[in-house]
């Protein structure tokens, strides 16, 4: 069996909406994360796919114990990250690093990229000793595929896929085994993104590393993921592997993320049937009741009003999916991949 690296149970983040300057009044609830389980495996990419403020990096941070849970667990090879103190919380962020989506603000741009990079060192001085951290960092450039004589250069010297590249290399810089990546491409050109996409691929490969991948699309994860999980208002709604998600996805908010993303064949294209959603994401303070969903769904019916489980579906399928019409398995996306 493959080992599970990370696991995830009913994970909640509530946020305090609060009225008043002096005497502040919670008057609700935002739900960013709201019963989230799922588990990561050593090696493999879960991608993480869902429309903006469905709870993403709100979960990405509670998973690299930057924020506390508001009930739920993560474990860490068999540990309770909330539980940690001392060395153990040291190691354990050591070991789950964080690459962001913004390459232009996430950098200090007063200080040069040997610095940059090799900051965590100053943190953590096991993993590289004073002497050798500058050949360290080199290294490190090296890896991600830039020049190592520009160790003494800027941020805004760099391009912004350099850059990333730049996040990158302080991401590895204490050999981790898991990188939470928070939409690393999506402030890049697409040709870019490829290039930063086939980098992360490599890594991986190199250094056998587990990735849990946050984007707005699709078609971003779908080639570096192994399973994708579908995200709604705070929940998966669907998670399975990349042939199940891409090929036979039963949810019908994955179907309709699937029928937005573009197909290259225009022989195939016309197979595709085209479902808009009408209607705006609900807020995550007062949520619909039952299926979230339900508001914007074209096969809501009475029984929508409880909210379906995310279990293993009953025939046809094999992959859990949070919809009561799971079970009737339906392509809507019909092109190859
Ligand atoms: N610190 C916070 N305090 C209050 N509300 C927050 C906080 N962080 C996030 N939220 C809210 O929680 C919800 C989920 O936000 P989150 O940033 O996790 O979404 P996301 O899926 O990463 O979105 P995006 O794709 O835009 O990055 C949003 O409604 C957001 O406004
Ligand atoms: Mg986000």
């Amino acid at each position: 069996m493959t080992e599970h690296i990370i696991e995830v149970r009913d994970l909640v983040k509530h946020y305090p909406v609060t009225r008043g300057v002096v005497f502040k009044k919670t008057i609700g609830q935002v739900k960013a994360v709201d019963g989230v389980s799922f588990d990561l495996r050593a090696g493999e990419t879960l991608g993480v796919v869902g429309e903006s403020g469905c709870g993403k990096s709100t979960l990405s941070r509670v998973l690299m114990n930057l924020e506390k849970p508001t009930a739920g667990t993560v474990h860490y090879k068999g540990q309770d990250i909330s539980k940690l103190s001392g060395g153990a919380l040291r190691r354990l962020r050591r070991q789950i690093q964080l690459v962001m989506q913004d390459p232009y603000t996430s950098l200090n741009p007063r200080m040069t990229v040997g610095d940059l990079i090799g900051e965590p060192f100053e943190i953590h001085p096991e993993v590289a000793p004073k002497g050798s951290r500058r050949d360290k960092v080199k290294e490190l450039l090296d890896l991600v595929g830039l020049n190592p004589e520009h160790i003494n250069r800027y941020p805004h010297q760099f391009s912004g896929g350099q850059r990333q590249r730049i996040g990158i290399a302080r991401a590895l810089a204490l050999r981790p085994e898991v990188i939470v990546c928070d939409e690393p491409v999506s402030a890049l050109d697409v040709s870019i993104q490829a290039q930063v996409m086939n980098l992360l691929e490599k890594l991986q490969n190199e250094l056998g590393l587990s990735y849990v991948f946050i984007a707005h699309d699709l078609s971003v994860v779908r080639h570096l993921s192994d399973r994708v999980a579908v995200m709604y208002l705070g929940k998966i709604v669907e998670i399975g592997t990349e042939d199940e998600i891409y090929e036979r996805p039963t949810h019908p908010y994955t179907q309709a993320l699937l029928s937005a993303v573009p197909v290259p064949d225009p022989t195939l294209r016309d197979n595709k049937a085209i479902i808009r959603l009408t209607g705006d994401v609900p807020s995550p303070i007062s949520p619909p009741s039952g299926c979230r969903f339900r508001t914007r769904c074209w096969k809501a019916q009475d029984v929508c009003a409880e909210q379906p489980p995310l279990l293993e579906i009953r025939s046809g399928s094999d992959h859990p999916s949070a919809c009561h019409f799971a079970e009737k398995r339906e392509i809507v996306a019909t092109h190859e991949a």
